[in-house]
């Protein structure tokens, strides 16, 4: 057994710094590669995630040949010239200037998929809400990200691609949900602020505004 206690202060200050702190990167990533044995505990920890039924479907694309990043960057230009037709005026200038992803910037990319359909777990918890398979690989992105972060390592998020498109590129059976295309490597630094809000796309609210008790009230709507 494991001991029950609470960590002891440092190690919980710890763990909410890095939840404080984690950011979606961007920009300021370095040519240096991750060590493997790294690149292998971020993925190891988000293998760790909990999982519906213990169904554990998360699959890992480690992505690093740069012509394949080339594709991939191709496919995110083109889903986000299709994005900003759907801005005008300012919002659509605004748009144009914010950088988006790192795909060719960060030495490595991950993509995570979810195998929703696998027979693990034996349909625990997934008869009420099949969808809980795809949440359970949203954790292990979680995961992986605010391990990242206490490597010092940046990850960003992309989903401004053609999933389709992405599927064919990297041969990803049909039966496999892409869930996040990650750009990963060390970064020059971590911004105190999420980049859209530093960019004046959008702004955080705060915890107060969201939080209802015993039943849903509008009232905690921001
Ligand atoms: C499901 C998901 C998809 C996202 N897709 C993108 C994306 O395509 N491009 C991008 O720049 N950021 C993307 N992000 C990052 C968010 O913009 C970012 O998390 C948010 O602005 C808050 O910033 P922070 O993560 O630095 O706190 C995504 C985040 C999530 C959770």
């Amino acid at each position: 057994m494991t001991d029950v206690q609470a960590f002891g202060e440092a190690e919980r200050a710890a763990v909410y710094r890095v939840i404080a702190e984690r950011r979606d990167v961007r920009q300021g990533y370095l040519e240096t590669p991750l060590p493997e044995d790294l690149l292998c505990r971020l993925i190891a920890a988000a293998h760790c995630a909990p999982s519906v039924g213990l169904m554990q479907p998360s699959r890992f694309i480690v992505i690093r040949d740069r012509g394949v990043r080339q594709a991939v960057h191709e496919i995110f230009s083109a889903a986000n010239r299709r994005a900003l037709e759907n801005y005008t005026g300012k919002k659509a200038e605004r748009y144009s200037g914010l950088k988006l992803e790192g795909i060719l910037e960060a030495p490595q990319n991950l993509c995570v998929l979810c195998d929703a359909g696998n027979e693990r777990g034996h349909g625990l918890g997934r008869q009420t809400m099949p969808e809980t398979a795809i949440y359970s690989t949203v954790c292990a992105v979680q995961n992986l990200w605010l391990a990242a972060r206490s490597e010092g390592v940046g990850v960003g998020w992309v989903s401004i691609l053609a999933p389709e498109k992405l599927s064919e590129l990297l041969n990803i059976p049909e039966h496999l949900t892409l869930v996040a295309y990650l750009c990963l490597g060390y970064v020059d630094g971590f911004a105190s602020e999420p980049d859209l809000e530093r960019f004046g796309w959008e702004k955080r609210i705060d915890v107060e505004t969201v939080v209802s008790y015993e039943c849903y009230s509008e009232a905690a709507k921001p």
